[in-house]
């Protein structure tokens, strides 16, 4: 295998999972990585680890560089187990590797693997490692993305290795974003975000702002998932920039389910009335469609369109299960309107209003409701719904 080499002795050791299509509920349509790196200096040094099942890819990487016996160093940036599964392995592997984490590091990885026999040293921002020629520096990041998260700087190389931040669930053969795609990449890191980080927002701005404040300079950043950034580091520093502050666009994406056509009427429908040059329109039929792409559009959205028939006096049952996903990603700066049909008694519409309140979101009054199936008048009237939605867009929510 050729043998990655970020800069001067440091080369990504980790394991490609290029059949992975969910993670934990997260629809990885390119697969991802585990991303691992080996530092070699006078004290060898390995930094992270990968998914259990992945640990004789590690240790084979390794080894096609330096004895891994020889490891005197392992960093745990991160316990979530796609970083850590293999640890059991790389210490069987390792005997002698001290382990460098935060205090919570510790207590989770006693938690999850014993190990109260191994060697710890805990650490906090400031704190320095020095491994012969080079040195690292460690931040702790508590949140980005577990209490016991931190990033390890490489001092002398300029490389910034911040685990889950900054990440893509990218699984290619390829290491770097210039090489794969630098569009494609941030795409990704778009989903990533939104899917996996957007509720820890305002802790990941400050921690940038912290680690900013250091001076540190960085030349690459290289994450625990998917590509390294190494020609324009700072590109994705101000899509976080944006995206942590939820910044939205004229955009307008609609989800909704429906039972006897009733709301995908009103839902196609309303597509054709908003059409128009400078607003982005999404539309997603949930039984149909990709939770976590719908989440993607939703982080830069200004405007969602929530549609449901009425089932049992309440919303469909799949826009319940993505309310309730969504409710947790804790998204902000977004105005809702809600559209569907109803039989005999309404419901869907209460039920979805109870959850937009929930999320402290700004309504956009009054709901869109018809009877049974929508008549052509009252498909008629979503211009002037369409409108109203339109006019909504153009400007940023007030909460
Ligand atoms: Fe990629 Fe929080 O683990």
């Amino acid at each position: 295998m050729t043998k990655t080499e970020l800069k001067n002795g440091i080369y990504w050791v980790g394991a490609v999972d290029g059949n992975v299509r969910d993670f934990h509920g997260y629809r990885t349509r390119l697969g991802t990585s585990y991303n691992a790196y080996l530092i070699v200096d006078d004290k060898l040094t390995l930094v992270d680890t990968v998914k259990k099942g992945f640990g004789p890819d590690l240790l084979r990487h390794v080894a096609g560089i330096a004895d891994p016996s020889k490891i005197e160093n392992l960093i745990v940036n991160h316990v979530e187990m796609d970083h850590s599964g293999a640890i059991p392995e790389v210490c069987a592997a390792a005997p002698r590797a001290r382990i460098y984490c935060t205090s919570r590091g510790r207590e989770g990885l006693i938690k999850h693997y014993g190990m109260k026999d191994r060697e710890f040293c805990v650490v906090k921002t400031g704190d320095k490692l020095s491994l012969g020629k080079k040195t690292l520096t460690f931040v702790t990041a508590p949140m980005v993305h577990w209490p016991d998260s931190m990033f390890t700087y490489c001092v002398e190389d300029r490389i910034l290795l911040p685990n889950d931040a900054f990440g893509q669930h990218v699984g290619h053969p390829l290491r770097f974003a210039d090489e794969i795609g630098e569009d494609l990449c941030l795409e990704e890191a778009a989903k990533y975000y939104a899917n996996i980080l957007m509720p820890l927002g305002g802790v990941i701005s400050k921690k940038i702002e912290e680690f900013r404040a250091m001076d540190l300079p960085v030349e690459m950043i290289a994450p625990s998932h998917g590509a390294i950034w190494r020609k324009d580091p700072l590109r994705i520093v101000e899509a976080y920039a944006r995206w942590t502050a939820q910044e939205t666009v004229p955009k307008v994406v609609i989800v909704y389910d429906t039972m006897w056509e009733s709301t995908d009427k009103l839902a196609r429908r309303l597509v054709e009335c908003l059409a128009s040059p400078g607003l982005e329109v999404k539309l997603y039929h949930l039984r149909k469609s990709d939770n976590s792409q719908i989440v993607r559009d939703i982080l830069d959205a200004r405007v969602l369109l929530f549609g449901s028939p009425t089932l049992n006096s309440d919303m469909f049952w799949t826009m319940g299960g993505f309310l309730t996903y969504l409710r947790g990603l804790k998204p902000k700066n977004k105005k809702v309107g809600i559209f569907g049909s109803y039989g005999w008694a309404e419901g869907a519409s209460r039920a979805i209003r109870r959850d937009i309140e929930a999320m402290d979101l700004e309504m956009i009054e009054p709901p869109f409701e018809v009877q049974y199936i929508p008549s052509e008048e009252e498909l008629s009237r979503l211009a002037d719904y369409a409108k109203v939605i339109t006019r909504a867009a153009k400007e940023p929510a007030t909460k």
